[in-house]
C-alpha cells in the first residue's frame, strides 16, 4: 500500500481498549471516562479486519491502548494474531503496555510469537513514577519487566521527557537499560488532549532533555534510519542504542509507514489530525468485504504530516482525542 505522497504503508497500531490502569498525567485526566464496552471492536472483528489488512501488505502489528493487557479477552486477541506470524503472513506482533501485567502475560506473549515489546515507564524512582502514574507501584513494573526478559522477549523502554519533573531520571534509566540489556527511547510529549495542565509548561525537547547525560557519557548519532518515527544516538562506553522521537523538535512525518485502528473501530491515518473513516460501522453495515475500498479512501486521506508544533504554541486548535483511544 502506498498513501498520496508514495510512502509505503506496512504497519498498524490497533488500540484494543481506551482502558487503563495507570492514569499517566500527560496521557489522561485523572476524571478520565472511558467508552462504554459495546463501542469496542470485538474479538472476532479485530481478527476480521487484520486479516484484510494483512491481505493488502501489513506486515506489523502492534497492540496498543489505553493499557491492552487489561482487555479481557487479550489472551485470545494475542493467540489469534498471532498465528499470522506463525504462518508467516505477519512479520511481526508487538505491544506497547505499561508492564503492570507482565508477570501474568509475559509467557503467553512469547508463546504466541511476541519477540519484543515496549513498556513505558518514565521514572525508576518509586515516589515520582507513584506521581506521574497517579498511584501506581513501580516495582509491579520492574517485575513485570523481568519476567517479560526471562520469556525470552525483548524490551524497550520508553520514557517521555517531562519538564520540571524527570530530567535527573535520565541517568539512572540509561544505567539500568545499559546493565540489563533494555533498549531505551526518550519520546517528547505530544499534545494531544485536554489533560488540565499547560501542555506547553510541561514540555521539552529531546536535545534539552538529554544534557545531564552529556556530563557523563559521550553521546553520537547512528546513522541508521529504520521506518519507525525514532532516529538513535549511541551513549558511550555504555554501548546503549537511545532512541528518540522527537515530533516536535526534529520531524519525521517524511518516513512515516503507519496507519491506526482505535478502540471503536476507527481508521486515522495521523496521530495529529482529525480525518478518519468509521470502519466499525461500515463492517456491521455491509460486511468485511467493506474494507477494501475504505482502506484505499483511508490512504488517500493521509496527511503529509502532523501540526503538534502549531498545536503546542496555541495558534492550533488541541485535538479532544486522547492518546489512550487512537492507540500511543
Ligand atoms: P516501533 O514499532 O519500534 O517503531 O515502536 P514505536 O516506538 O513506534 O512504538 P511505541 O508504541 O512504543 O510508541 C512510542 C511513542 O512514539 C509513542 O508516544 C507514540 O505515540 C509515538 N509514535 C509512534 N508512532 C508515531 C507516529 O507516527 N507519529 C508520532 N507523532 N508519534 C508516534
Ligand atoms: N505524548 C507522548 N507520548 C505519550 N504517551 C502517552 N501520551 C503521550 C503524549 N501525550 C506514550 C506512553 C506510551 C506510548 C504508547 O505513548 O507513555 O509509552
Ligand atoms: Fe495508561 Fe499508557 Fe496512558 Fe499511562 S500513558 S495512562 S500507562 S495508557
Amino acid at each position: 500500500m502506498q498513501d498520496g505522497f508514495g510512502r509505503k504503508i506496512d504497519y498498524l497500531r490497533i488500540s484494543v481498549t481506551d482502558r487503563c490502569n495507570f492514569r499517566c498525567q500527560y496521557c489522561m485526566s485523572e476524571k478520565m471516562t472511558f467508552m462504554p464496552k459495546s463501542e469496542l471492536l470485538t474479538l472476532e472483528e479485530i481478527t476480521l479486519i487484520a486479516e484484510r489488512f494483512i491481505s493488502h501488505g501489513i506486515r506489523k502489528i502492534r497492540l496498543t491502548g489505553g493499557e491492552p493487557l487489561v482487555r479481557r479477552d487479550m489472551k485470545d486477541v494475542i493467540q489469534r494474531l498471532g498465528r499470522k506470524v506463525a504462518t508467516g503472513e505477519l512479520e511481526e506482533l508487538t505491544l506497547t503496555t505499561n508492564g503492570s501485567l507482565l508477570t501474568e502475560y509475559a509467557d503467553h506473549l512469547a508463546a504466541h510469537g511476541m519477540r519484543r515489546i515496549n513498556v513505558s515507564m518514565d521514572t525508576l524512582d518509586p515516589d515520582r513514577f507513584s506521581e506521574i502514574t497517579r498511584g501506581a507501584d513501580a516495582n509491579v513494573v520492574l517485575d513485570g519487566i523481568e519476567s517479560a526478559k526471562s520469556a525470552g522477549i525483548r524490551v524497550k523502554i520508553n520514557m517521555v521527557a517531562v519538564r520540571d519533573f524527570n530530567e535527573a531520571d535520565l541517568l539512572p534509566m540509561v544505567e539500568y537499560c545499559a546493565k540489563n540489556g533494555h533498549d531505551l527511547t526518550i519520546i517528547e510529549s505530544m499534545p494531544l488532549g485536554d489533560v488540565g495542565a499547560d501542555r506547553k509548561l510541561a514540555h521539552i525537547s529531546a536535545d534539552e532533555f538529554l544534557a545531564p547525560l552529556r556530563d557523563h557519557y559521550s553521546i553520537a548519532p547512528i546513522a541508521h534510519r529504520s521506518a519507525g518515527p525514532a532516529r538513535y544516538v549511541s551513549v558511550e562506553p555504555l554501548g546503549l542504542r537511545l532512541g528518540l522521537i522527537t515530533p516536535l523538535s526534529n520531524n519525521f512525518c517524511d518516513g512515516c509507514n503507519r496507519l491506526r485502528l482505535t478502540t471503536d473501530g476507527k481508521i486515522y491515518m495521523c496521530l495529529g489530525h482529525n480525518a478518519h473513516i468509521d470502519l466499525r460501522a461500515a463492517v456491521r453495515k455491509d460486511g468485511i468485504a467493506s474494507v477494501d475500498q475504505l482502506l484505499q479512501q483511508a490512504l488517500r486521506l493521509k496527511p503529509l504530516r502532523h501540526d503538534f508544533n502549531a498545536q503546542l504554541e496555541g495558534s492550533a486548535e488541541i485535538l479532544e482525542r486522547h492518546m489512550n483511544v487512537t492507540g500511543g
